[in-house]
This record gives structure tokens, C-alpha cells and sequence, in this order.
């Protein structure tokens, strides 16, 4: 099969222009609440009350939301599916805006940077909204951590909520990483990384509005830099969003700056392969202005950046591959 004639470009584009107006159709809807209408039902009237826009506009959104499989029809009226309406049970509706929110702003970042000549690779984000909708989704990444992965690895949970707990977040941005873990783990005192002066103010404000000024410091430090030793429990290290050369020369510094038998979390997003899936995960991953390593590849560089132990884990469904390993005893 394959793309033979000028038709079929037509047909993957028209495709593809389908998929990008259903998706934007969807942030839409979050943003207006319409999701929320979904569960019990709703009819178009009653949702274009509640969510502010015309009755034709709600009625053309949630037919899209119907085609994609996200609701189902009786009559006039509209419904969650059975796994939207548990999602939206389940997931907070911040948590949904912000991942839905951080997946818009960067590809239309991408794109308007293309236009303006200025497309490069690199987490170069300024824009406080893309940076609050990208940190906010690690508030949900941090309790798929502590819930299913943090619980496989011997040990590490009770060091976690031990007095006198220490947390290395390299990388912090806006914070949230950080502020999570103290939510979740009450003894825990936190160092975060940030050079973004953006995202390191943003952090102060978040750190100050959850009230732990007290246990999350910020420092304005790269990685490649850190010279802290036998200091902390856990490190987290994004190796997604830094050049390799960052990676190879901070994950030895991680390792001397963690206690004997402390743990460093690196994470991978890359995924092998020829479709579509796989080729946006290392675009995403280039684009945060990373190489795009695959989880073995990262274990690999764990191993030889002096840990042992090294593991793959990941919460179910996430993108994001944990590879944890532990400064030898
Ligand atoms: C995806 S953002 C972090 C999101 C974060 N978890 C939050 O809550 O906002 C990645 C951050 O890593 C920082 N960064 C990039 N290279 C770095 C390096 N070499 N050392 C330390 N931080 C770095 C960037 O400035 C950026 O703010």
C-alpha cells in the first residue's frame, strides 16, 4: 500500500487534518466544561447553557466527541462513555486540562516557531502558560511514581517517608515535582534545579502557595555543575529535556551527591520504531531538546555512570519509562 499517488496524500492529510481539528476539538470542550456535561448526559441546549456557547456549537463538538468513541448518543441526548465517565471520576479535571493543555500549546509552539524561522530544538519555553500546564502534568506522573512504581523497589518508599528524607529535582521548572513529593512524602526536604530564571520564579510563587518554603530550596544550578555529596536519597533526572553531553557528565555528579544505596530516577520517553506513535515520542523527546534514547539506552548510561540495580518500571499507560538504579552501598 504506501502513499502511491497524489490521491493518496490527499487522503493521509485529510486524515491527519481530521484528527488535528478532532483533538483541538477536544481541549475545547475541557476548556468550556463540556466534558463535565457529559456525565450523567446532556442535550446540546442543556450543555451549550452550561458550557456558554451556541446550541449549534455544542451540538457540532460533541458529535465530534461521539466519533472519536469519547460519547455515545440516545436520541437528543449525549453520554460519557463507560471509560470517559470513569476517567473523569477518577482523574482531577486540573489534571486533565493541564495534559490536554501542555500537548496543544507545545505543537502549536512548534509550529508558530517554524513560521517565525526560529524552530530549534530545546526546552526554551517562556510562556507561563505552556510552563504551568507542563509542570502541572507532573502532579499526575508523581503519584503514578509513588502508587505503582516507587513500590517495586525494595526499600525506597520507607527511605522516602523516613525523617530527614532528601530529594534531588534536577530540572525543577515550575516546581511541581517537588511540591508533589512533599504532599506525598511528609519528612521529605527537596533541592531543585532550575536555571530557567521564568521557571524559577514561577517555582517560588507555587513553592510559596503550597507552603513549603521551608523544605523546597531552588537553586539556580545545572546539572553539570552539581558538586553536593553523600546529600540526598532520590535524585530525578529528566534526561529527556537535556542534551546527552549534560546527561553523561551530571549522572556521575548525581550519583556522588546521593547517599550510599540512595536511588536516581532517569526517565525515557523514546520508543523504537516506525509508527506514528514512535516517531512523535522522539520528535517530543528532540524537541524538549534531548537526544532521543530508548530505555535500554538509558539503562546502559545508568549502569555506567557507576549504579547498580539498574530496572526499567513505568506506570501503565504513561509515556514515560522510569529507569531506576542505586549508588552501590
Ligand atoms: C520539562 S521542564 C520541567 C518540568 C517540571 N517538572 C515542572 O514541574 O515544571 C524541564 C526543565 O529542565 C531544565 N533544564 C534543562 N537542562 C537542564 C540542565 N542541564 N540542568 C538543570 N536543569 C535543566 C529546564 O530549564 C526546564 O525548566
Amino acid at each position: 500500500m504506501g502513499v502511491q499517488t497524489p490521491q493518496d496524500v490527499q487522503r493521509v492529510v485529510d486524515g491527519l487534518t481530521d484528527s488535528s481539528w478532532a483533538f483541538s476539538a477536544l481541549v475545547a470542550a475541557a476548556e468550556i466544561g463540556l466534558l463535565a456535561c457529559l456525565t450523567p448526559s446532556c442535550t446540546p441546549a442543556e450543555a451549550a447553557a452550561r458550557a456558554g456557547v451556541t446550541d449549534a456549537l455544542a451540538k457540532a463538538l460533541l458529535d465530534v466527541l461521539t466519533s472519536i468513541g469519547l460519547a455515545n448518543t440516545q436520541g437528543n441526548t449525549y453520554v460519557a462513555a463507560p471509560g470517559l465517565g470513569e476517567f473523569l471520576r477518577t482523574s482531577p479535571s486540573d489534571d486533565i486540562l493541564a495534559w490536554l493543555r501542555s500537548n496543544h500549546f507545545q505543537s502549536r509552539q512548534m509550529v508558530d516557531a517554524a513560521r517565525r524561522g526560529q524552530l530549534q530544538p530545546g526546552w526554551i519555553h517562556t510562556d507561563p502558560e505552556i510552563l504551568r500546564a507542563q509542570g502541572r502534568t507532573g502532579r499526575a506522573a508523581v503519584h503514578a511514581l509513588a502508587s505503582q512504581v516507587f513500590p517495586s523497589v525494595p526499600g525506597l518508599q520507607e527511605c522516602l517517608r523516613s525523617p530527614g528524607a532528601a530529594f534531588l529535582d534536577v530540572g525543577c521548572g515550575v516546581g511541581i515535582i517537588s511540591i508533589e513529593m512533599c504532599r506525598i512524602y511528609p519528612h521529605l526536604s527537596v533541592v531543585g534545579l532550575e536555571p530557567g530564571e521564568v521557571q524559577a520564579a514561577e517555582a517560588a510563587r507555587n513553592i510559596a502557595e503550597a507552603g513549603f518554603e521551608e523544605r523546597i530550596e531552588v537553586r539556580p544550578q545545572r546539572l553539570e555543575s552539581l558538586t553536593d555529596r553523600d546529600a540526598f536519597d532520590l535524585a530525578y533526572v529528566p534526561q529527556v529535556v537535556m542534551p546527552i553531553a549534560a546527561v553523561t557528565s551530571g549522572l556521575p555528579r548525581v550519583r556522588d551527591a546521593l547517599h550510599a544505596g540512595g536511588w536516581v530516577l532517569v526517565v525515557a520517553i523514546s520508543v523504537p520504531g516506525n509508527d506514528l506513535h514512535a516517531a512523535t515520542t522522539r520528535l517530543l523527546n528532540v524537541m524538549w531538546g534531548g537526544s532521543p534514547l530508548l530505555a535500554h539506552e538509558v539503562v546502559e548510561m545508568t549502569k555506567a555512570a557507576g549504579f547498580e540495580s539498574v530496572q526499567v518500571g513505568g506506570a501503565p499507560g504513561s509515556l514515560l519509562k522510569a529507569i531506576l538504579g542505586r549508588r552501590p552501598l
